[in-house]
């Protein structure tokens, strides 16, 4: 199997096409963005925790029974997955209060919620991801119900396998995103990445953040926090 041509140019990933047409080569990049791209940075490093970390955790998820696009870690900072049609939704569980939403409704951040958030934004640059309903889903036509049951349904489900896999690692799983695509042949399968780009992740005795948080909040080094969630996690170590 060979790289072929660019496919797509992502803020944190290139998509190459390869000689199965099924299969597409995945490159992590070195680029940390936040707020819709506004604070930018290169980060030395960046692209391989992220490649191993999400490969060790599309394996876990993969082991638990949920289907993902992961195929193989090709190399450092590149890995194999299969093609999928990305479905333009974010899809964000919540266990504790934090971010956008603790902003948005005006409550602290920290608190754990009795019952897991479900939240849907559309994958939209030129509109800043906004949050939408399921109603409005709907309306863009960007999933059928049956389909949105479906991402929910996952999304819960690999909300409970994560959180479980975190709690051992003593990390607090605080909320994460997830993105879905449609293979060929018309199945919704889990895609993208599941990192602490994604992630929050706090320490369970300490709550240090140890996620793009730290980037995005300049709380030190992005990259010792991803080493420290590479070595829980059982990856090896480059420090
Ligand atoms: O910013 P917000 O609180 O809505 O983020 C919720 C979760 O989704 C966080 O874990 C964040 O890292 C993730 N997220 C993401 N990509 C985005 C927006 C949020 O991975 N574009």
């Amino acid at each position: 199997l060979q790289k072929q041509e660019l496919l797509y140019e992502g803020k944190a990933k290139l998509v190459y096409s390869t000689t199965d047409e099924n299969v597409v080569w995945i490159q992590y990049k070195n680029s940390a963005t936040a707020f819709n791209g506004e604070k930018k940075a290169d980060i030395t490093g960046k692209g391989r925790l992220n490649n191993e970390i999400t490969s060790l955790l599309f394996s876990m998820l993969t082991q638990a029974g949920i289907e993902n696009h992961f195929i193989e870690r090709k190399s450092e900072t590149e890995q194999l997955v299969k093609k999928v049609d990305i479905i333009p939704l974010e899809v964000v569980v919540r266990n504790i209060t934090a971010g956008s939403m603790a902003k948005r409704l005006g409550i602290e951040e920290g608190i754990t919620l009795e019952q897991p958030i479900v939240e849907f934004y559309y994958k939209d640059d030129s509109l800043g991801d906004p949050l939408i309903t399921e109603d409005h889903i709907q309306l863009l036509k960007l999933a059928t119900p049956a389909e949105v049951d479906i991402l929910k349904h996952v999304a819960r489900k690999v909300n409970v396998v994560l959180s479980e896999f975190f709690e051992k690692k003593n990390l607090r799983l605080v909320d994460f995103k997830l993105e879905f695509g449609k293979t060929e042949d018309g199945r919704i399968i889990l895609a993208d990445e599941v990192s602490p780009d994604t992630c929050r992740l706090w320490d369970k005795d300490t709550n240090e953040k140890l996620d793009k948080d730290v980037f995005r909040r300049n709380l030190g080094s992005l990259t010792d926090a991803y080493e420290k969630i590479l070595a829980r996690i059982g990856g090896e170590q480059h420090v």
